[in-house]
């Protein structure tokens, strides 16, 4: 091999980059299967600890703050973890996209009123990321571009704006439909109230050049994607979302590689792992939720030592202000019997000090969920990667990248695809 040759390696097909993945996320299943809440709310261990005895020992002993820490930067998460994991430093080359460098596109004051700011920052980002030539193929005759499940259709609206082409939303919700038509004003972009898992779906999709999909979820996305190959769509760009939201119990493959050698098996459970991340929530709402989940777990801990169970919360546990309020209205029983409704000095001690142990439950708690937070990501490219590969085995060229930083989604992987034959540029702007 020529020294540039091992220095440059051949960079890996989607295929390889999934065989893989699979590979090292079978290996390691137990470490992010398993639920921490779970196993530490019926007081065991969690199943990987005994076989990763030094790594559980360091995350138990993590200070809260560092934890904390830890769970907001993944580069920092993994050094730490990669002393007991030392498969996360491939995992890490398996699961990095190209960044998509363009200049961000110019802000358009029409189309970017009444679309909430990091929703048009999505929107901009995903534009700019498309190639050169996107859906320029369409003849005039036909629709440009179909934005499929499209909302209010804010996306296809700022194309129009741009463009000025004819481009149609499918919407499931009317109302939706309505508002978007009238936010469109007189641009010549057309809604159209449909539920894209019916066959009348197949229509307008072999009339359009391409199809866009911003966000779809589930079976949303997966739809889409099986039906671009059968009606033949040369083009499209999907940046899927919420996995998890489907009616299958179990992920179906779409690739026949995936379907004919993946070793994973993901439940719902497991599709919803990699929605588990709060990049874009404020400091203020991270405390909050934090500070809940504090007295959720002191009260889970308390009633189970009084042999109750602890009720689902009420609108009035999530408007109180302080650990004995949130008691009062989850389980006055406990509180009363125990604590004196807080009131008297001992009983305020006493919610003071099982105040203190919820928190530090939490922290073992979040620092179990390490390992799995580190294999997040991983999940979701092994499922995007077996949407590229369905798409290359259907005859598809086959791009992914990172469309916005995940700063303002976490959902920011866009995969493009387009047939040989239409003639698109392939560069980027
Ligand atoms: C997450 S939103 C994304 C909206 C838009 N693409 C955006 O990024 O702003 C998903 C949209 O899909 C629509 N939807 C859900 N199920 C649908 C279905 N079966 N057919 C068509 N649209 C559907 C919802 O009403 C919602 O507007």
């Amino acid at each position: 091999m020529k020294p540039d040759a091992a220095e440059n390696p051949r960079p890996l097909s989607h295929a390889e980059r999934f065989a893989r993945l699979d590979a090292h996320l079978a290996a390691y299943e137990s470490l992010w299967r398993s639920s921490p809440h779970a196993w530490l709310s019926k007081g065991k261990p969690l199943p990987w600890e005994a076989g990763f005895a030094p790594l559980a020992e360091a995350l138990r002993a993590l200070p809260a703050a560092r934890v904390q820490a830890l769970h907001e930067d993944a580069q920092a998460c993994r050094i730490f973890l990669r002393r007991h994991l030392p498969v996360l430093d491939e995992l890490a080359a398996l699961v990095a996209l190209p960044d998509t460098d363009s200049a961000l596109l110019p802000r358009q004051a029409h189309a970017a009123a009444h679309v909430g700011g990091r929703k048009l920052e999505q929107i901009r980002h995903f534009e700019s990321a498309l190639p050169t030539g996107f859906a320029h193929h369409a003849a005039p005759e036909k629709t440009a571009i179909i934005d499929w499940c499209a909302g209010k259709g804010h996306l296809a609206r700022w194309l129009s704006a741009r463009d000025g082409r004819a481009h149609l939303c499918l919407e499931r919700d009317e109302a939706l439909c309505t508002e978007g038509q009238r936010l469109a004003g007189a641009l010549p972009l057309r809604f159209q109230a449909l539920n894209v898992m019916d066959e009348a779906v197949r229509a307008p999709l072999r009339g359009s050049a391409a199809v866009l999909a911003l966000h779809a979820c589930g079976d949303l996305h997966t739809r889409l994607l099986r039906l671009a190959v059968e009606e033949g769509v040369t083009e499209l760009a999907l940046a899927p979302c919420c996995y998890n939201r489907t009616q299958e119990r179990h992920y179906r493959p779409l690739s026949a590689l995936a379907r004919e050698h993946a070793r994973l098996e993901l439940d719902r459970d497991a599709l919803r792992l990699p929605l588990l991340e709060t990049v874009t929530a404020t400091g203020y709402e991270r405390r909050e939720t934090q500070r809940r989940a504090v007295w959720r777990l002191a009260a889970q801990q308390w009633c189970q030592e009084v042999g109750i169970a602890l009720p689902v919360e009420s609108p009035h546990a999530a408007r109180a202000t302080d650990f004995p309020a949130y008691l009062r209205s989850v389980a006055p029983a406990v509180l009363a019997r125990w604590a004196g409704q807080g009131k008297t000095r001992e009983g305020e001690r006493e919610c003071e000090r099982r105040e203190r142990q919820g928190a530090r439950r939490l922290s073992t708690l979040r620092a179990l969920e390490l390992p799995r937070a580190a294999f997040r990501r991983a999940i979701e490219v092994w499922l995007v990667l077996d949407m590229a590969v369905f798409l290359e085995e259907a005859g598809y060229d086959v791009q992914l990248m990172a469309f916005c930083p995940r700063t303002l989604t976490p959902r920011n992987i866009l995969l493009h695809a387009r047939r040989p034959a239409c003639g698109a540029q392939a560069s980027g702007r």
